[in-house]
């Protein structure tokens, strides 16, 4: 067992180990209400319909259950939750649980930070990519029809739970979509040990550390947070032009490799770390330069143009500069298709 204290807006532990053994002691005295939300979406119900099953003495316990997959993620559930936690009378103390990966823990943080104003969350996160990112920090989001994420709050968690042995049951598509997400990291703090070869406790670690630094000193990502965002412009695209059925961290891997050639042109830099980034997406299983033709660049741009980074004509890249250090450089709209 390994853990982690992030201290933001709230101050809350993560806990990364194997099973469900410890969630009693860790997690239940910050669900104290009478009554307690699972919201999990319809492939996690099929496989583990009794994960919470004496996990939650003397509660209430209802489960919202969601379509698997990013569409979900919209107004029309969100709404659905709402209004099934005022149906089922929950109150302000009352609790959420998200159960679940990407699209789950943005959408169930979401409804708890907006039910009443807030009420306690725990997240589980069951994906790879949850359990190195999303879970942590304190984003929450749907979609709107102009793109990801673009409706959303600000909201830590009162814990997170990270059981590894979710992960046995993970696709392996999903397994490398995480992949894709821990690449980021790789690039966001150079001097930390993150190898893609092996999941355990310790890269989960690794990677969290990280974040909970960054969340510690800019939690609304005033500044330094943006590092975080290496890769997500374009990937965000590539995610939308494939209606979303490509996922989240393979998008954000494709989306390193249009970054990193961003950079390269920006800076006129050497082709270093291009070549790096190569052999890591074989880890991914993907073919960057493949991915590359595949879209169209104009199309891509379309979509740039609604990032929430835009600020005025220009959106906010996180670039590589010359010494491999990630920097925030704003790029007037006009000028991207220079650059890739
Ligand atoms: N996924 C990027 C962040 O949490 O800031």
């Amino acid at each position: 067992m390994k853990e982690l204290k992030l201290s933001a807006s709230k101050n809350y532990n993560i806990t990364i180990t194997d099973g469900k053994d410890l969630f009693i002691e860790k997690c239940l005295p910050y669900l104290s209400g009478e009554k307690v939300a699972v919201i999990t979406d319809s492939n996690l119900m099929k496989i583990y319909p009794d994960y919470f099953e004496k996990l939650l003495p003397n509660k209430k316990v209802f489960y919202y259950t969601i379509k698997a997959g990013e569409e979900s993620k919209d107004v029309n559930n969100y709404v659905g939750i709402m209004n099934y936690l005022v149906e089922k009378e929950f109150s302000r103390n009352d609790g959420v649980i998200t159960f679940g990966g990407g699209v789950v823990g943005d959408i169930g943080a979401f409804s708890a930070s907006t039910y009443m104003r807030g009420i306690n969350l725990i997240a589980v996160p069951t994906s790879l990519l949850a359990m190195v990112d999303s879970s942590v920090g304190g984003k929450t989001a749907i979609n709107l029809d102009k793109g990801k994420n673009l409706c959303g709050t600000f909201y830590q968690p009162n814990g997170v739970y990270i059981d590894l042995s979710l992960l046995k049951t993970l696709p392996d598509n999903e397994l490398k979509s995480g992949l894709g997400e821990i690449l980021k990291y790789k690039y966001v703090d150079g001097k930390k040990n993150i190898s893609l070869d092996k999941i355990d406790e310790e890269l989960i670690y690794n990677c969290l550390q990280i974040k909970a630094e960054i969340v510690a000193e800019d939690e609304r990502e005033g500044g330094k947070r943006k590092l975080l965002n290496f890769g997500h412009t374009f990937g965000h695209a590539v995610e939308k032009l494939n209606n979303f059925t490509l996922a989240h961290g393979i998008c954000v891997a494709i989306g390193i490799g249009y970054a990193l050639r961003f950079s390269e042109k920006y800076y006129n830099g050497g082709k270093e770390d291009f070549n790096t980034y190569l052999s890591l997406m074989q880890k991914i299983g993907v073919d960057f330069s493949e991915a590359y033709d595949k879209y169209d660049k104009d199309k891509l741009i379309e979509i740039i143009k609604y990032d929430k980074k835009r600020k005025g004509d220009a959106i906010d890249f996180v670039l590589i500069d010359n010494e491999k250090k990630l920097r925030v450089v704003p790029v007037k709209i006009d000028d991207i298709k220079e650059y890739i």
